[in-house]
């Protein structure tokens, strides 16, 4: 595939069927509040093999079309999935028809960047089915119009996503990883998150540089490097998430991180059987609270 996404995809005369990823922020640094109220970030995102699939048909006429199965999303023009479709069609100044299906088995709402996921498959699928040949600059480009993680899922991966995320820089490999996902039953939203952060809860370049340094070590430990400016404001603004971190400390499940700005939390591990004795662990300790479990390991290559 172009640019070498490396994503799977089956085309059938006008038809195609595309995988679409989940991620994690495996760092996440907050450097600062901007003039326009966004802030920028450094963060380093790894693709997971929990995934969406997305489906695309190019029509005749009709517009665009959504179809949603297996999550309760907005299934209009506010999904990012058909807001990547507009900007397409916008950008290159076509009438473009297409009906898009999502089967969803990624959570939504919980930072884990299913909706940027599918908006960027929407972007390489349409990109292959109109053969307008658009290069991964052009796409990251249309991209950062539609949302801020969308850029990243173009090329999957590991990566280090500056600005509001859209600049991205692919990393090499860290080694194995595998994540133990917590779900609970509350949304964090975005921008009350980003409402609680205060200056005090950015981490200084240098402690950045050195998790990032200790991530590269394929032998490392990532209790030790993992990192996330988000997670304190999280606790702030979501009352609930901060409860339930603590709750989960006493049960004696430790180590779990918040994801982007949550309300996912994750452990990972470099070893899958230490993930999965984790989460037989988590799933006997929360039996009944609500909370869904998930196995996934970093996205192959
Ligand atoms: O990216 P999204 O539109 O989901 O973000 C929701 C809100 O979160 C934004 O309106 C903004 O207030 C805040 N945000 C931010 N800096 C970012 C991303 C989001 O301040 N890099």
């Amino acid at each position: 595939m172009k640019g070498g996404t490396g994503r799977k995809a089956g085309k059938m005369s006008g038809l195609l069927a595309l995988s679409s990823p989940a991620k994690v922020n495996l760092l996440l640094r907050v450097v600062g509040r901007r003039s326009d109220g966004y802030h920028d970030l450094e963060t380093v995102m790894t693709a997971l093999d929990l995934s969406d699939t997305v489906v695309l048909e190019r029509l005749e006429k009709g517009g665009i079309t959504l179809d949603v199965d297996g999550a309760d999303v907005p299934a209009g023009p506010e999904n990012l999935a058909w807001k990547a479709a507009r900007a397409f069609f916008e950008a290159l100044d076509v009438e473009g028809s297409v009906r898009i299906g999502l089967i969803k088995r990624i959570p939504p709402g919980g930072g884990l960047g299913g909706g940027s996921s599918n908006a960027a498959a929407v972007l390489l699928g349409l990109n292959r089915l109109f053969g307008t040949g658009l290069d991964l600059r052009a796409l990251e480009t249309l991209a950062g119009g539609v949302g801020s993680d969308v850029a990243f899922f173009l090329r999957g991966g590991t990566s280090l996503c500056r600005g509001r995320g859209e600049q991205v820089e692919p990393l090499e490999d860290p080694g194995p990883l595998f994540f133990v996902l917590l779900l609970p039953p509350f949304p964090c939203p975005t921008g009350e998150v980003y409402r609680f952060f205060r200056p005090g809860d950015s981490s200084s370049e240098e402690v950045f540089r050195d998790s990032l340094e200790r991530m590269r070590d394929p032998g490392s430990d990532p209790a030790g490097w993992i990192l996330n400016d988000l997670e304190a404001p999280a606790r702030r603004a979501v009352p609930e998430l901060d409860r339930f971190m603590g709750e989960l400390e006493s049960l004696g499940l430790e180590g779990f991180r918040v994801s982007g700005s949550g309300s996912t939390l994750f452990r990972a591990f470099r070893e899958k059987g230490e993930a999965r004795r984790e989460l037989e662990k988590a799933r006997s300790l929360l039996e009944g609270k609500g909370v869904g479990l998930v196995l996934a390991g970093k996205a192959g290559p």
